[in-house]
Parts: C-alpha cells; sequence; structure tokens
C-alpha cells in the first residue's frame, strides 16, 4: 500500500477566466492536472447531513472540485488527519493514491466533480477502515 501522507494532497489553481457574462475555468490534460484524465464523474443533489467518500484508493488520483456550493474533504492516511474546505469552482484538491477520505458539509445545490487517473474499478478501493490501517503500516 502506497506509503503517501495527506501532506502530498495540495490544492491546485485552475485557469480561471472572468468574464461579464461569466467566468470559465479550464482543465486541460497535461497542463493542469498531474495525470491523464480518463473519467469524469460528479455528485449532485446531496441530501442535507449525507457523508460521501468513505474509503481508499490503492492508485487511482483525483482531482476533486467544488463546480457549485462547499463541502469538506476529511483526509487521513492513517497517521494525521486533514481537513479542507472546497467553496471555489477554480480550485482543485488533488488527492493521492492511499488516502483515506471523507466528504462531509455538503452545502444545498453544492455539486462534486471529480477528475479521476482510471476508469471505474471496485478492486482499487479499500471500503474497510481497519484493513486501511493495517495496509499503512
Ligand atoms: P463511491 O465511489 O463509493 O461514492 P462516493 O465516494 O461518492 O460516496 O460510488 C458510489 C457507487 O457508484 C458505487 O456503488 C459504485 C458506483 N460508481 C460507478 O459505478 N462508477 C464510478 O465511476 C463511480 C465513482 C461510482
Amino acid at each position: 500500500m502506497n506509503k503517501t501522507s495527506v501532506f502530498d494532497c495540495s490544492l491546485i489553481e485552475l485557469d480561471k477566466h472572468h468574464h461579464e457574462k461569466g467566468n470559465i475555468s479550464i482543465v486541460e490534460n497535461g497542463k493542469d492536472v498531474p495525470f491523464d484524465i480518463n473519467r469524469v464523474y460528479y455528485l449532485y443533489d446531496i441530501p442535507g447531513g449525507e457523508d460521501r467518500g468513505a474509503h481508499a484508493h490503492k492508485d487511482l488520483r483525483q482531482l476533486i472540485i467544488a463546480a457549485s456550493g462547499s463541502f469538506d474533504i476529511v483526509l487521513d492516511d492513517g497517521n494525521v488527519k486533514r481537513s479542507i474546505t472546497l467553496n471555489r469552482p477554480y480550485i482543485g484538491l488533488l488527492v493521492v493514491p492511499g488516502i483515506w477520505r471523507e466528504l462531509i458539509n455538503f452545502s444545498s445545490g453544492s455539486i462534486c466533480m471529480v477528475l479521476a487517473s482510471h476508469k471505474y474499478d471496485e478492486d482499487d478501493y479499500i471500503r474497510d477502515y481497519n484493513e486501511f490501517q493495517v495496509l499503512k503500516k
């Protein structure tokens, strides 16, 4: 299991173009993210008080963006926990492999957009926290 730490996860400021009619932010492979994007998915219509995540990935790298609204991401490397609020559509949180993450405190109507390095693979998930802790030792 990857010996990554929560401090390997970082905020990335994306291109932001201001227009009178609204803003636009752009993410391009090989320019704005340190991996090739093979999948995009987004969480929306999240009921009040609901949490998401609560798993780690073995190989997947992700850029998580609050495309609308806000939420908190609690990162955990088995040793240190770090909480980050995302509330700007032009800021992405790079989450490296081997990090347990929980997404909490979704604001009403928020959208969590995730750019991912690989296609969906359930075998890449660690969904049991005890197993995660053992693997990180
Ligand atoms: P999961 O990644 O556990 O959601 P979250 O971390 O947002 O709480 O995925 C929830 C369900 O959706 C799970 O049963 C698998 C399915 N899913 C796919 O089929 N493809 C995907 O790309 C993703 C991200 C999830």
